[in-house]
């Protein structure tokens, strides 16, 4: 039975969403379908089609009382959206239905389980979330929560384990049948750690064991966990809330932490061998994954950073939050290493391709350009004798505005920055990551979609990804060098709508 709450959503979206134009969003990455969007939940691969729910409040373009959006898609690229799946419409999740995921069940019905909230009124006067872990059970369009929810509250918490932050389960199913789902907790010690949960059937829920703890080493709280087997190594993902910078990881505040490690599947015992972050933009949190029906491991995150939520095109848009490409993962030299999904090639148009460009003065050439573009660029030093000081290129550009890339090879640091978008507020607009860079040859693969740039540093190394609100008309391309740099460029135009 559809709640009142729910329908009334339903209609509100369906109505809303014609009101905005199809070029006033990005082409190619799922965006909100009107009002706010935050996390992605239930990222699945459900009965022929990739299904993303979202963290959604329909009625305005900032945070409100969280629904969960949804949309479907057989390429990870082109969404088509459904109508909302949650509402938060029961006694046990009436201030919002938080993150969490999906799986299927073996009757063939598609199960989410997500963190429901009610506000708590405390002794000192104060108010707290109560976070539980519930349930619903659908057929990948309409969703009825399980009638004995919450599956999993303060009973079911080890000692000292906060009853306030508990949430965003994400699921998945052992070989031998077992269900399993980790959950974002805090500990006394008020930072953050990873409980891991089992289940014979997927309703009822015992608790395991702390998978990991933070011990106030990244951030604080350790929100939206993910965890699964890649590449012969386990890797945990998670997005620390209040993070202090550490050399050139952890800038943003809120960002995501990857540790990469090994499990004794025996005790689930998870033993951290490194870590590093995920993205080294600006807008990059809460990701999840999925493992494809080809078996690849596909991670799309919220590409947004919840300090800069004032950077948008308007002050109240029609739509806000979108989300990051889907990006394929795997682990070289011990380091998570991202590249765009297969996919994206069959969108690719209109190859122009450059060899060996001196680039010193600025230079501009001719086709480069472009708002939803897939360009690769190979740089060296011209002469090997004398290295080149700076590398820059300037995307999204125009005579008043543009986002640059520069690279400074006596650093290895490539820099984002984005602070002539058209941005008025001061907030964050640039970020320094630390590349590996040997004699100035580095490999950038820019990807642009009217409203964000995502960066595949030396074949995914590193991402960094960034919003921008330039005006679109802003479609220039520049090169530029202090030194002499040679480059070669292939770029590709990227249609948003199917051939
Ligand atoms: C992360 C997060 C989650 C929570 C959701 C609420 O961005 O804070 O922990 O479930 O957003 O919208």
């Amino acid at each position: 039975m559809t709640s009142q709450t729910l329908r009334e959503a339903r209609k509100y979206e369906e109505a809303c969403e014609k009101l905005i134009k199809k070029e006033d969003r990005p082409a190619f990455h799922l965006s909100a379908r009107t009002g706010w969007m935050n996390d992605p939940n239930g990222f699945s691969y459900y009965n022929g089609a990739y299904h993303m729910f979202y963290q959604y409040y329909p009625y305005d373009s900032v945070w409100g009382p969280m629904h969960w959006g949804h949309a479907v898609s057989t390429d990870l690229l082109h969404w088509e959206y459904l109508p909302a799946a949650l509402a938060p419409d029961e006694f046990y999740d009436r201030d919002g239905c938080f993150s969490g995921s999906a799986m299927t069940l073996p009757d063939g019905r598609q199960m989410l389980m997500y963190t429901g909230v009610v506000r708590e009124r405390q002794k000192n006067g104060g108010i707290l979330e109560v976070q539980t872990q519930c349930l619903a059970v659908g057929n990948g369009l309409d969703y009825e929560k399980y009638e004995k929810n919450p599956v999993l509250d303060e009973k079911d918490l080890p000692e000292s384990a906060s009853r306030f932050d508990f949430r965003d389960p994400k699921i998945w199913q052992k070989e031998d049948g077992t269900y399993c789902c980790v959950v974002g907790n805090r500990p006394a010690d008020g930072s953050g750690q990873i409980l891991l949960f089992t289940s014979t059937n997927g309703f009822h829920w015992k608790f395991k064991k702390v998978l990991s703890a933070n011990n106030n080493r990244f951030g604080l709280m350790w929100e939206c966990p993910d965890f699964f087997e890649m590449d012969g190594k386990w890797v945990l993902l998670t997005s620390p809330q209040d993070m202090m910078p550490q050399g050139f990881e952890y800038h943003n505040g809120n960002g995501t932490l990857c540790l990469i490690g090994d499990l004794d599947q025996g005790t689930d015992t998870f033993t951290e061998e490194c870590n590093q972050s995920v993205d080294y933009g600006i807008d990059f949190y809460a990701p999840q994954t999925i493992l494809t029906p080809d078996h690849r491991r596909i991670m799309i995150g919220w590409m947004q950073n919840w300090d800069t939520c004032n950077l948008r095109v308007t002050e109240r848009p029609l739509w806000f939050g979108q989300m990051s490409l889907p990006r394929e993962l795997h682990i070289k030299h011990g380091k998570l290493y991202q590249w765009p999904v297969k996919e994206l090639d069959a969108m690719r148009s209109g190859r122009v391709e450059y060899k060996n460009v001196t680039v010193s003065d600025p230079v501009r050439l001719d086709q480069v350009n472009g708002r939803m573009i897939d360009m690769e660029l190979s740089l060296r030093p011209k002469d090997n004798e004398r290295m080149y000081r700076k590398f820059s290129v300037r995307l999204a550009q125009n005579e008043e505005f543009y986002t640059s890339l520069s690279f400074r090879p006596d650093e290895s640091i490539l820099k984002i920055d984005r602070k002539f978008s058209g941005s008025r507020r001061a907030i964050i607009h640039q970020r320094r990551s630390l590349v590996d860079c040997k004699g100035g040859e580095l490999k950038l693969r820019i990807i642009l979609d009217r409203f964000s740039i995502e960066v595949f540093v030396n074949d995914g190394e590193k991402t960094l990804s960034a919003t921008i609100y330039t005006a679109q008309e802003a479609d220039g391309i520049s090169f530029l060098a202090d030194g002499m740099v040679c480059m070669d460029v292939v770029k590709y135009d990227l249609r948003g709508d199917r051939a």
